[in-house]
C-alpha cells in the first residue's frame, strides 16, 4: 500500500544544504519532508572539510544554530602559507574588513542541524530506498520513496529541492534539455586525508607546496589533527600504512625549528578532486542545492560554504513563491547562485593549481607557482584578493524578514 501525502517541500537529502534549508523553510513557516538513503549515524560522522567563512558562521548564529559553533569552533585570524622551505601568515582580518574563519567540521553542522529538526518535531526520514522525483513538467511535483520500515510513500510537492549531492537521483531526474551546461574538470591528483588524534601543530590552518606534492594541516578540536597529502588520483590506500603518512608529511611540512606532533591514525580515505558546475540550478519547481549541481576541489574548503549560501538563498526564494506568492526570487535563484559558485570555481581552482604538482607539469609550471605564490606573501593587493574570496565577502541571498516572528525556533537549539 502506498501512502499518499501533500507536503510543501519535499527535500532529497540530509546533508547540511537538505538541513538547513528544512530548518529555514521552518522558521518562514513553510513545512517541508526531508528524506535520506543513508541512516543518521552515517550522516553524522561522514568526514568532510571544516572551514566555515564568516559569512556562514554569522548566518548560522541568525537562525539559532550557532551555540556550539560558538563554544566549539576554532576561529583563526587567517591562513599560513608555505613554499620554498618558508611558511607565511596571511591574517585575513586585517586584509579584509575585519573577516575570519572558523574551524567547525561539517559533521558536527549535520549533528546541531539534526538535532535541531528533531526538536522542532520535523519530518525527517532516514534509510530511505528507491526515491524517485516525477511529474516534473508540473507546478506538482512527486517525491517517492520507501522509508526504513517498508512503506512505500507518494508526497506531492510544491517545489523539490535537490540537496542529494553530486552521485543523487535529482540532477540526473531533469528531462532532456533542462541542464543548459555541465562544465567539468578533473585533476591529475587526489587527497589522502586522515584523522589523527594528536594535538595540532600549528595554530591556524597550514597550506603546504613542495615538491614531492601539496599537504595541509587542518585541525578539528585541541586534541585532534586532519592533515592531507596530495597523492596520485588513482592511488590505492594500502599503499600509505600510517608510517608513510607520517614521514611525508614530515617532509613536506618541514621548516626549521618546527616539529609536526604524530598520533594514532583514527580515520584515513582518498578524495578525487574534481570542479563541477552544472547549470541552470532550476528547472521548473525542481532546485538544485549544493553538491548537487557543483563540486569544488576542496583546496579553499568552499564546498559546505556553497551549500550554505545556495539554501539560503533557496528558502527566501522558496518562501517568497510559496507562503507569499511571489515568485521573483525562485525565478533570480540560479542566476544568483552561479554567480557564487563561479567566483568560488574559481578560487578553489586557482588554489589547487598553485599548490599541487602537476604529475605532468614542466619546470617552467612550478616557476609560475612560485612566483604566484612569492607574490601573495609580497604584495597587499594580492594578499587582499586571497583574503576577500577565501572569507566570502559576497553577501548571502537570505533575507531575515522571511521569518514569522518571534520564533520558537531560533536561539533555542543546537
Ligand atoms: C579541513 O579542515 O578539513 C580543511 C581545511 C581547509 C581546506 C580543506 C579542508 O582547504
Amino acid at each position: 500500500m502506498t501512502v499518499r501525502e501533500r507536503v510543501q517541500v519535499g527535500i532529497v537529502g540530509a546533508g547540511p544544504a537538505g538541513l538547513l534549508l528544512s530548518h529555514l523553510l521552518a522558521l518562514g513557516g513553510v513545512d517541508s519532508v526531508v528524506v535520506e538513503s543513508r541512516s543518521r549515524a552515517y550522516c553524522e560522522a561522514r568526514q568532510r572539510a571544516g572551514m566555515l567563512e564568516s559569512t556562514t558562521v554569522e548566518l548560522l548564529r541568525e537562525v539559532g544554530l550557532g551555540k556550539r559553533l560558538d563554544s566549539e569552533g576554532l576561529e583563526h585570524d587567517g591562513i599560513y602559507l608555505q613554499f620554498a622551505g618558508a611558511r607565511h601568515h596571511m591574517n585575513f582580518r586585517e586584509l579584509t574588513d575585519g573577516r575570519w574563519v572558523t574551524i567547525y567540521a561539517q559533521t558536527e553542522i549535520v549533528k546541531d542541524a539534526i538535532a535541531a529538526r528533531v526538536a522542532d518535531g520535523a519530518a525527517l526520514e532516514f534509510e530511505v530506498s528507491g526515491t524517485e522525483v516525477t511529474d516534473l513538467d508540473s507546478d506538482q511535483p512527486v517525491l517517492r520513496y520507501t522509508d526504513a520500515s517498508g512503506e512505500r510513500h507518494e508526497v506531492t510537492c510544491d517545489a523539490i529541492a535537490g540537496c542529494d549531492g553530486f552521485h543523487g537521483v535529482c540532477r540526473p531526474a531533469i528531462p532532456g534539455g533542462g541542464l543548459r551546461t555541465v562544465t567539468e574538470r578533473i585533476y591529475p591528483y587526489g587527497w589522502l586525508g586522515i584523522l589523527a588524534q594528536a594535538p595540532p601543530s600549528t595554530d591556524q590552518v597550514l597550506y603546504c607546496r613542495h615538491e614531492n606534492g601539496f599537504a595541509l594541516h587542518s585541525m578539528r578540536t585541541p586534541q585532534i589533527s586532519r592533515l592531507y597529502l596530495q597523492v596520485p588520483a588513482d592511488e590505492d590506500i594500502a599503499e600509505w600504512p600510517d608510517d608513510r603518512i607520517w614521514d611525508e608529511l614530515n617532509t613536506r611540512l618541514a621548516v626549521p625549528g618546527w616539529e609536526l606532533a604524530t598520533g594514532p591514525v583514527l580515520e584515513k580515505s582518498i578524495t578525487p578532486m574534481r570542479s563541477f558546475v552544472a547549470a541552470p540550478m532550476r528547472y521548473r519547481r525542481l532546485f538544485l542545492a549544493g553538491d548537487a549541481a557543483h563540486i569544488v576541489p576542496p583546496t579553499g574548503a568552499k564546498g559546505l560554504n556553497l551549500a550554505v549560501a545556495d539554501v539560503a538563498a533557496l528558502a527566501t526564494a522558496l518562501i517568497r513563491l510559496l507562503r507569499d506568492g511571489e515568485p521573483e526570487h525562485a525565478a533570480a535563484y540560479s542566476e544568483h547562485c552561479l554567480e557564487r559558485v563561479w567566483r568560488a570555481t574559481h578560487l578553489a581552482c586557482w588554489m589547487t593549481t598553485m599548490l599541487h604538482v602537476d604529475p605532468a607539469g614542466d619546470p617552467f609550471e612550478a616557476h609560475l607557482q612560485l612566483a604566484q605564490l612569492r607574490n601573495l606573501v609580497t604584495s597587499r593587493a594580492a594578499a587582499t584578493m586571497l583574503a576577500e574570496n577565501y572569507t566570502g565577502y559576497a553577501p548571502l541571498g537570505y533575507d531575515p524578514d522571511t521569518r514569522l516572528a518571534p520564533s520558537s525556533l531560533c536561539g533555542s537549539v543546537a
